[in-house]
C-alpha cells in the first residue's frame, strides 16, 4: 500500500477534524487554514442550513461555540443527538428558522466565521440569505460558501443519456433542469462570486468540489480513496478542473 492508498485520518495540524473523504477534504483544507491563521481563538460559528452536523459537529470538538439554524426540527434534532454523542453538546445550538430571516435569530455582525453549505440552490432567494450570512459576519469574518455547479450537472445528465434534461439545463438561466428538478438553480463560479461580491463579500478562494468523485465507477472510487482525494485537492483550484466539479466552494471575508 502506498502513501496515497491511504486515507488521511485527520487532516494536518492542530486542528484534529473528521476523517477526510473527496466530499469534505477540499473543503476541510480551506476552512483548516482559516482555524489556524485565528490561532488559539475560540470562534463564533454560524452554519447555516447546517443540517445534521457534518460541519457543526467538527468545529464543536475543535473548541468552538457553533450555532445550526437550519428550516428542518429532523435535522436539529440528529444533529443536537450528534452533539450529545461528541461530547460537545454545550458548544452546538440548534435553532430552527429560515436562512433569510436570520436578522431575527442571530446578533448582527456577531460571527467570526459563517458556513452555508449546499443551501443556496434549494431557497426561495439566495440573495437575502447571502445579505443576511454577510450581516452575521463581524468584520474581517470570513464565509464558507458551498453551492452546486452547473457544468457538472448538464455533463452528468448528458453522460447518463439524458439529453433533453442536460439541453434544458444548459439552457436554462438558473441552472434548473425545472419543476422536477430537485434544485431551484446551480452556478458556476463567476455567477456564485458576483453573488457574494454583491452583498459586500471579498471572494479570497474558490475550488472545485468533486471534480472526479461522481464521475467514477464505484470500484474505482472505492478502491483508492487515498488517492482520489489527493487528485480531488490538487484540481481543485484548477480551471478547467474546478469548474467541471459537482459543486463549488467560496471562501469569502467580510472586509474588515
Ligand atoms: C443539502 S442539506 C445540506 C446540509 C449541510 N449544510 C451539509 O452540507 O451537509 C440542505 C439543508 O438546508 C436546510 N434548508 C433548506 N432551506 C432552508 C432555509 N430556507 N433556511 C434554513 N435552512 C434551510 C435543509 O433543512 C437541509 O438541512
Amino acid at each position: 500500500m502506498t502513501r496515497l492508498d491511504r486515507v488521511e485520518e485527520t487532516p494536518r495540524g492542530p486542528f484534529a477534524g473528521p476523517p477526510l473523504t473527496p466530499r469534505t477534504a477540499v473543503i476541510w483544507s480551506v476552512l483548516r487554514a482559516e482555524l489556524d491563521r485565528r490561532g488559539d481563538a475560540e470562534l463564533t460559528v454560524l452554519d447555516v442550513g447546517g443540517g445534521t452536523g457534518g460541519f457543526a459537529v467538527p468545529l464543536a470538538r475543535a473548541g468552538h461555540r457553533v450555532t445550526v439554524v437550519d428550516a428542518s426540527p429532523d435535522a436539529l434534532a440528529a444533529l443536537t443527538r450528534r452533539a450529545a454523542e461528541a461530547g460537545v453538546a454545550d458548544r452546538v445550538v440548534a435553532l430552527q428558522g429560515d436562512g433569510d430571516a436570520l436578522a431575527g435569530l442571530v446578533e448582527p455582525a456577531s460571527a467570526d466565521l459563517v458556513l452555508c453549505h449546499a443551501v443556496l440552490e434549494v431557497v426561495d432567494d439566495p440573495t437575502p440569505v447571502v445579505a443576511a450570512l454577510a450581516t452575521a459576519l463581524r468584520p474581517g469574518g470570513a464565509a464558507s460558501v458551498l453551492v452546486a455547479g452547473r457544468a457538472a450537472a448538464v455533463l452528468a445528465r448528458a453522460m447518463t443519456g439524458h439529453l433533453e434534461v442536460a439541453a434544458t439545463l444548459a439552457a436554462d438561466p438558473a441552472g434548473s433542469a425545472g419543476p422536477r428538478d430537485t434544485l431551484r438553480r446551480r452556478y458556476d463560479a463567476d455567477g456564485a462570486a458576483a453573488l457574494l461580491r454583491a452583498a459586500g463579500l471579498e471572494v479570497e478562494e474558490i475550488h472545485g468540489v468533486r471534480v472526479l468523485a461522481d464521475l467514477l465507477p464505484a470500484p474505482v472510487a472505492d478502491g483508492q480513496p487515498g488517492l482520489l482525494v489527493e487528485l480531488e485537492r490538487t484540481l481543485a483550484g484548477r480551471p478547467p478542473y474546478r469548474d467541471l466539479a459537482a459543486q463549488l466552494h467560496l471562501f469569502a471575508r467580510r472586509p474588515a
